[in-house]
Order: structure tokens, then sequence, then C-alpha cells
């Protein structure tokens, strides 16, 4: 049974959107419907934090909670969750929430405009955490900027925050666990001017498919969100997929690993540690938590971006993607899947339903993301590398870049110069000038074209600067 109306709950009640308008973004509706300023629009388009709201989901009867940007985020993706937002985190009697207090104690509290964003995603972190040290803190905070005072005071706070008693959301969670219940997520289809579809199972989003397949997918909307907020169109016909928890998995086989399409990064990132390190850390660099916690791995590689952050290390890795419609499936290879710049090989009606990753347990693998700013910036250059080497010879390799041209790809000139080589500098000198076989960069406003493929070749050589190191000290 579909239904026109979005549930989900709001200070312990359920709040309900009627045949809501589709391009109304959760900050609108937060400070326009609600009249609750206390959220602020910064950038509207995911990149200060100013905004950040919690969203609790129900699983395995417990809450998670995740924090997001709602300046990109749309009111039906609320379906079935609870909303938190910072006038709630205060008590009806005025007393204020453990990370309030800890903000104000350390004077961490600075201009209205940033202190709302830090105070979420401070909550957030408080929720998910029994501890926090200063890496858990920088990360929680990645995503919000503050562009005047500065972050030790907030670091300050979050170091000093007191979780030794439960908050009012621990203390009424079994009843904010039977309103989820109540109002559990329901298939929502909405017509108003353009339609919505949120199945629930990928039967139902291949009878929506087999009907019209000339609908867009919505996975996080991280992307194509910003059709709303900075150009100002409407998003038109969309299926909302992460709406689909079947596709929400990760599968770990003996030669792979394949990751569901509506699985977030943020998941991924903290489960692909185990096997690609590197993967883990340009992960962890990748927009900031809140975009993490929406955006997906098949939305990065169905935008195709050349700048797309995941692209140059599933091409090092080799990695397919299962690409359905409504009657078909078929396993297609990366590296075939790019045609130029932004154009893919996905035909209208198809969707990505997994990626899969092959695990390479004999392999060196190392990746590098080079932008202006560590966090919460996208990449000029993303290079990664997978490798084998036996005998002190290298007997495969795979090389793909990022930022080099107008598709993430491998670079196969410099590959093919390095095969069955031994790791000699002049070997790895004459490899670096391979790219300039394999790759014309352009100059804009991230980076120059020199300043590209100089940075290209360096971080080659620091590849395997990194590796010779490596083996010396495991010889010694
Ligand atoms: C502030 C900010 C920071 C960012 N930082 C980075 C960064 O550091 N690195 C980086 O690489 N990217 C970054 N991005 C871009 C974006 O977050 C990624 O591309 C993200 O992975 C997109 O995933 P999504 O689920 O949000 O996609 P969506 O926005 O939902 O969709 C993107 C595209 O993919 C299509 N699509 C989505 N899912 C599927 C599917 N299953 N099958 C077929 N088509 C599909 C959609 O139709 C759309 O065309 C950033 C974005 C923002 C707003
Ligand atoms: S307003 Fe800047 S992230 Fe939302
Ligand atoms: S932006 Fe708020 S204190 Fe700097």
């Amino acid at each position: 049974m579909t239904s026109n109306t979005i549930k989900f709950i709001l200070n312990n009640k359920i709040q309900k959107i009627k045949n809501p308008d589709l391009n109304e973004t959760i900050l609108n509706y937060i400070r326009l419907k609600l009249k609750k300023t206390g959220t602020k629009e910064g950038c509207a388009e995911g990149g200060c934090g100013a905004c950040t709201v919690v969203i609790g989901e129900l699983k395995k009867n417990n809450i998670v909670y995740r924090a997001i940007n709602s300046c990109i985020a749309f009111t039906t993706s609320l379906e079935g969750k609870q909303l938190l937002v910072v006038e709630d985190l205060t008590l009806k009697n005025g007393f204020l929430h453990p990370v309030q207090s800890a903000m104000v104690n350390h004077h961490g509290s600075q201009c209205g405009f940033c202190t709302p964003g830090f105070v979420m995603s401070l909550f957030a972190m408080y929720k998910n955490n029994a501890s926090y040290d200063k890496k858990i803190i920088e990360e929680s905070i990645s995503g919000n900027l503050c562009r005047c005072t500065g972050y030790r005071p907030i670091i300050d706070a979050a170091k000093n925050l007191n979780n030794n008693k439960p908050d009012q959301f621990k203390i009424n969670i079994k009843k904010t666990i039977a309103l989820l219940k109540k109002i559990r997520p329901q298939s929502i289809f909405i017509n108003n001017n353009n339609y919505y579809f949120a199945p629930r199972t990928v039967k139902e989003l291949k009878n929506i498919i087999k009907k019209d397949s000339n609908l867009n997918f919505f996975s996080g909307g991280t992307d194509m969100s910003l059709i709303v907020t900075k150009q100002k169109k409407s998003l038109g016909n969309i299926i909302y997929l992460n709406s689909i928890d079947e596709l929400n998995y990760i599968k770990e086989g003996k030669k792979f690993i394949e990751v569901g399409a509506t699985t977030s990064l943020r998941q991924f990132e903290l489960f692909i540690k185990k096997y690609y390190l590197d993967f883990n850390k340009i992960l962890k660099r990748y927009g900031s938590v809140q975009i993490r916690n929406v955006a997906t791995m098949a939305g990065n590689i169905a935008t195709a971006s050349p700048i797309g952050d995941s692209l140059p290390i599933l091409l090092s890795l080799d990695a397919c993607i299962a690409v359905e419609s409504f009657n078909k499936k078929k396993l297609l290879s990366l590296k075939d899947f790019f045609i130029s710049y932004r154009k893919t090989k996905l035909k209208k009606g198809e969707f990505i339903s997994s990626i899969r990753i092959p695990i390479f347990k004999k392999n060196i693998f190392k990746a590098y993301k080079i932008s202006k700013r560590i966090d919460d910036d996208i990449s000029s250059v993303c290079a990664s590398f997978n490798l084998e080497i036996v005998n002190k010879k290298i007997k495969n390799i795979k090389i793909a870049y990022g930022g080099m041209a107008p598709i993430p790809k491998r670079a196969i000139h410099c590959e093919k110069i390095l095969l069955n080589t031994d790791l000699s500098e002049e070997i790895i000198l004459k490899a670096q000038m391979g790219l300039e076989k394999d790759f014309q960069p352009i100059d804009d406003m991230r980076a120059s074209k020199n300043y590209r493929m100089e940075i290209a070749k360096n971080l080659l050589m620091k590849c395997f600067a990194e590796i010779k190191i490596n083996s010396l000290i495991r010889l010694n």
C-alpha cells in the first residue's frame, strides 16, 4: 500500500505532511513552517554545516542518530524517521542539554550562525560514542565551518562533555521507539506537479520503472539537491532509492566485497578499513560526516564526475557494478563504464544495484587525495595504486587518477612501463613520463594543468618511495 503523506517524529509526537512540496528542503520546512529559526542557512550546498540537524532511525530495536545537512535534504526523506533540531535539545524548564552546557562553559558558543550547527554535530557525536578522543571530535565537526574565531573552544567543550547522566532522549527512548514502530515507513507516491516515488523493495522499484523509465533516480541527493538549492530548478519526476533497505548491505565474499547501492558512504568507510586502509582514509576526507551519512558510492559512480573520489580507487581495484532494469541484470566493469565527461553506459530505466570490489590479499594498495583544504573539500587530483610485487618485480599493476581527464581513468601507458620491472628510480622516472601520454589535464579553479601533471608525477614517486621505505624497514 502506498501513501501520499510523510510521517515522522518531532518532539516525541507524530508529525504528518500530506502531499508535500517535492522541492521543499528540511531547512526551509523547519524555519518557515515550524518557525524554528535556530537552524541556519549558510551556503545552501552542504558545505558549511550551519543547517545541521540530526535524524533518528529505528535499527534493530534501537535508535541510530545521524547528523545531516538539512539544506540539501528534502522533507520527503523524513518518512518513518525522527527529526531533531537544535531547539529540541533544551528542556522546557530551560535546562540545557550536556552538549549546550559544555559549549557555554568553554566559551564554544561564538556567533549565532555556526553555533547551532556545531551543537547538532556534537549532539550526534554524543549520541553515537561512549567517549570522545581528539580524532572523533575533529571528525564530528569537520563538516562545520567557522569563518571568524576558531575551533579551539569548541574542541575544549567537546573534550569536557559530561555524559555521565542519560539525556532526555535516552530517558524517553522507549516512547520514541514505540512511536517509530507505529509510523513504520511506507512506500510513498506523491503527485504534486511532479511525481515522487519512494519504493521499499526492489520489486516495487522495478514495477515503477516498467511503467515509466523516464524517471530520475535520487539516492543521498548530495549531488541532485543542488538542482533545487543552487540552480533554483525543480527536481522533476524522481524515484527515491534510499528508502529501499534491501539494497543497503555489505557482503564479504572470498574474492570480493559487494556493496548494495543504498549503503551510505559512512557505513562503507567504517567497513573498508580492514581491507584497504587508504580507501578509508580518502573517505574520511570525502565531504563531511553529514554528507557521508546520506551519500552513496552508487551516486558517486552514476554522477561520473572526473573528480569523484571513489572512482580512481574503484578503477584501480578493478571494481564491477551490477546494473539492473525492470527485467534484466548485468555486470559491467567500471573501466568501460565512463564514456565521456559525465556520460556513462547507464541507459534510461537502468539503476546500479550494487558495487563489487575484488579483494587483493597479496597486493600493495595506496591512494592519495590532493585538495586545497584537508577537510570538506573536493579533489584537485586523486590517485590510486594497486600492485603485486613478486621477487622484487612488479607482476600486476593498476593505477588510476581522478582530476586528470574528463573522466576518471586508468594510467595505461604508465602501467605498461612499470610492469615486470624492479623498482629502480630510473624506471619510475620513465613511468612519470608515461603519465604525459595518459593524461592531458585542464586548467580550472581547483588547479592548473601544469600543477595537476606535476602532482600526478609526484604521487607516483611518493607511492614507490613509500613502498621502498617499507620494504627496507621490513628487511631490517
Ligand atoms: C558539500 C559537498 C561535498 C562533497 N564532497 C565530495 C568529495 O569530497 N568527494 C566526492 O567524490 N564527491 C563529493 N561530493 C559529491 C557527492 O557527495 C558524491 O558524488 C556522492 O557520492 C553522490 O551520492 P548521492 O547518493 O548523494 O547521489 P545523488 O545526488 O542522489 O545522485 C547523483 C547522481 O547519481 C544518480 N544515481 C544515484 N543513485 C543511483 C543508482 N543506484 N543507480 C543509478 N543512478 C543513480 C542520480 O540520478 C544522479 O544523477 C560532495 C557534495 C557536496 C554537496
Ligand atoms: S547551509 Fe551550509 S551546509 Fe547547509
Ligand atoms: S562563523 Fe560563527 S563564530 Fe565563526
